[in-house]
C-alpha cells in the first residue's frame, strides 16, 4: 500500500437518462445511494483522503451524504473528466498516488482496486475490460508491440479504432507527483470540447512514465448507471451476489432470485428464508431461524429457533429464542420479546416488552407496555396508550389472563396472576390474583321483531 493514497470520486455529471431531479449518484442501489457503495469500496483501501467531485443537482450530493472523512468539491460548469479531477487537485496535498473512481459505477470490487494501487506511484495504471459490445466507451489503443499508446473516445475514434474491444473503464491510478503537471496540459481540442482525463496517456508516454493496466475479472464491476433499466440490472446483480454469499455461508434460500438485502444481513447456522423477503439496515438471524414468505425485517435481531411466519413486518425489534411471530404480525420499534413468545395474526406491538412464554395470538394492539411472563392476551385486546396528548404505559404482571375484547386504559397496572373478563374496560389498577370485570347485564326482550323493509309503491 503506497503511503498517501488519494481517492477522487467523479460525480458531477447530470445523468439525463435517469429522468429525475435527484442527482444520478444519489439513486439507491440495495437501499443506499450509488455513491455510498463507491465510498465504501474506497474506504476499504484506507486512503489518506477521499474527495467527491459533485456539480449537477446543486448541493444535494453533499447534503445527502455523511461528511466523515470525505471532502466535497464542486465542479461548475462540468467540462469533462480531466476538468473534474483538476477541481479536486488543491484538496489532495502531496499523495503518492491518486485513484480515480466514478460515483455511478457502484459494484467496483475492493480486490480490483487493491490490484490497481499495488503498482504504487511510479506508473499510470488503467482499469480496462474486454467487451463483446464496446460501443460508448473509450477504446484502448496499443502499439504493434502491445504497449498502450492512448485512449480514444468513441466520438473521436476512426471506424478502425471503433472495432477495438478493449475499453477504458475510466477508473485509473495516477502518480501524485505528475498529476498537477499533466492536468495543466490537458486541452479541450476534441469532438466534445471537453477536458479528457484520458489524455494523460500521451503525457505519461512523453514523460516516460510506465503505463500499466489491470483487466477487470467480472464485467459487472465496471458497469455504470445511466438509466433506470441499468439501475435495475445492477440491483439484480448486487442481490445475486449477496444471495450467493449467503448460500455459501450455509443459508437456505427458497429462491435466490427473490431475496432483497438492503443493508447487512448476518445469519447463523441453518437459517431458512422463503421467497420475497426484504431485509433492511442491520438484521441478525441466529441459528435455526426460519423466515416465511413475504416478510420485511428492518434493524432487527432474531433469536435462535424462532419462526417468523409469512407476511410479517418487523421494524427495530429484538426477538428472543424459539418465538413464533405472525403470520400477519406487525412489530414496531421498541419491541423486545423474551424466549418462546407468540405474537399472532393482526397483532401490532410497539415500544413493548414481553416476558418469556407470553402470547398475544390474535387481533391486538399492545403499545407502550410491559408484559410479564406467562401472560395470555386475548383477541381484541387494546392498550389505550394515547389520551390525545400524551402516551402512557400499561404494566401487565406475570401470569395474567386477559379475556377477549379488553381495553386497558393507560396508565394502568394489572397485578400478578389477575384475570380480566371478556369485554372489560380497565381504567383502574386490577388487583393481583383477582378477577376483574365491568358490571354489565344481559337482557332478552321477548317477542321483539326485527324491522321489515317497507314495500315501495313505484
Ligand atoms: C469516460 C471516459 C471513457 C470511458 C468511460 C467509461 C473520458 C474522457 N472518457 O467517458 O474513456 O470509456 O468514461 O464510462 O474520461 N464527470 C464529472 N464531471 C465532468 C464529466 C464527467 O464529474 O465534467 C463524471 C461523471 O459524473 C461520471 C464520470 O465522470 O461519473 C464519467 O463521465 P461520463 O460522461 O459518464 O463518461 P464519458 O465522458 O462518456
Ligand atoms: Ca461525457
Amino acid at each position: 500500500m503506497p503511503s498517501g493514497l488519494n481517492v477522487v470520486i467523479l460525480a458531477a455529471g447530470q445523468g439525463k437518462r435517469m429522468r429525475s431531479r435527484l442527482p444520478k449518484v444519489l439513486h439507491s442501489l440495495a437501499g443506499r445511494p450509488l455513491i455510498t457503495h463507491v465510498i465504501e469500496a474506497a474506504r476499504a483501501l484506507k486512503p489518506a483522503r477521499i474527495c467527491v467531485v459533485y456539480g449537477h443537482g446543486g448541493e444535494q450530493v453533499p447534503q445527502a451524504l455523511p461528511s466523515d472523512g470525505v471532502t466535497f468539491v464542486k465542479q461548475q460548469p462540468q467540462l469533462g473528466t480531466g476538468h473534474a479531477l483538476a477541481q479536486a487537485l488543491p484538496h489532495l496535498g502531496s499523495g503518492a498516488l491518486t485513484l480515480v473512481l466514478y460515483g455511478d459505477v457502484p459494484l467496483i470490487g475492493e480486490e480490483t482496486l487493491a490490484a490497481m494501487i499495488a503498482g504504487g506511484g511510479d506508473r499510470l495504471t488503467l482499469l480496462t475490460a474486454e467487451l463483446e459490445d464496446p460501443s460508448g466507451y473509450g477504446r484502448i489503443v496499443r502499439s504493434r508491440r502491445g504497449s498502450i499508446t492512448g485512449i480514444v473516445e468513441e466520438k473521436d475514434a476512426s471506424a478502425e479504432q471503433r472495432k477495438i474491444r478493449e475499453i477504458n473503464t475510466g477508473i485509473m491510478a495516477l502518480p501524485g507527483a505528475r498529476l498537477a503537471g499533466w492536468l495543466a496540459k490537458l486541452t479541450d481540442r476534441n469532438a466534445q470540447r471537453e477536458y479528457y482525463l484520458t489524455d494523460v496517456v500521451p503525457l505519461a508516454l512523453a514523460d516516460r512514465v510506465p503505463i500499466a493496466n489491470v483487466k477487470v475479472r467480472s464485467t459487472w464491476e465496471i458497469l455504470g448507471v445511466n438509466s433506470k433499466q441499468q439501475l435495475a440490472q445492477l440491483e439484480r446483480i448486487y442481490q445475486w451476489q449477496h444471495a450467493t454469499r449467503l448460500m455459501e455461508a450455509g443459508v437456505t434460500l427458497a429462491d435466490p432470485m427473490r431475496l432483497d438485502v438492503r443493508g447487512r444481513l448476518a445469519c447463523g447456522a441453518d437459517v431458512r428464508i422463503d421467497v420475497n423477503c426484504v431485509f433492511e439496515g442491520e438484521v441478525k438471524l441466529a441459528d435455526h431461524v426460519e423466515i416465511g414468505a413475504n416478510c420485511v425485517l428492518r434493524n432487527t435481531e432474531v433469536g435462535p429457533g424462532t419462526r417468523i411466519e409469512p407476511f410479517t413486518y418487523i421494524d427495530t425489534a429484538r426477538i428472543g429464542a424459539h418465538c413464533r411471530i405472525g403470520p400477519y404480525a406487525r412489530l414496531r420499534p421498541g419491541t423486545r420479546l423474551a424466549q418462546e413468545v407468540h405474537i399472532g395474526n393482526f397483532v401490532e406491538v410497539k415500544e413493548a416488552e414481553f416476558g418469556a412464554r407470553s402470547k398475544a395470538n390474535h387481533l391486538a394492539y399492545i403499545g407502550d407496555a410491559t408484559v410479564g411472563r406467562d401472560v395470555n392476551v386475548g383477541a381484541g385486546t387494546i392498550t389505550c396508550n394515547y389520551d390525545g396528548a400524551n402516551k402512557h404505559r400499561t404494566v401487565i404482571e406475570d401470569d395474567v389472563q386477559i379475556g377477549s375484547d379488553v381495553q386497558l386504559v393507560a396508565p394502568v397496572t394489572i397485578g400478578k396472576g389477575a384475570t380480566i373478563g371478556a369485554g372489560t374496560t380497565v381504567w383502574k389498577p386490577a388487583p393481583a390474583g383477582e378477577l376483574t370485570v365491568n358490571q354489565k347485564s344481559q337482557v332478552t326482550k321477548p317477542g321483539w321483531k326485527r324491522p321489515q323493509k317497507k314495500k315501495s309503491d313505484s
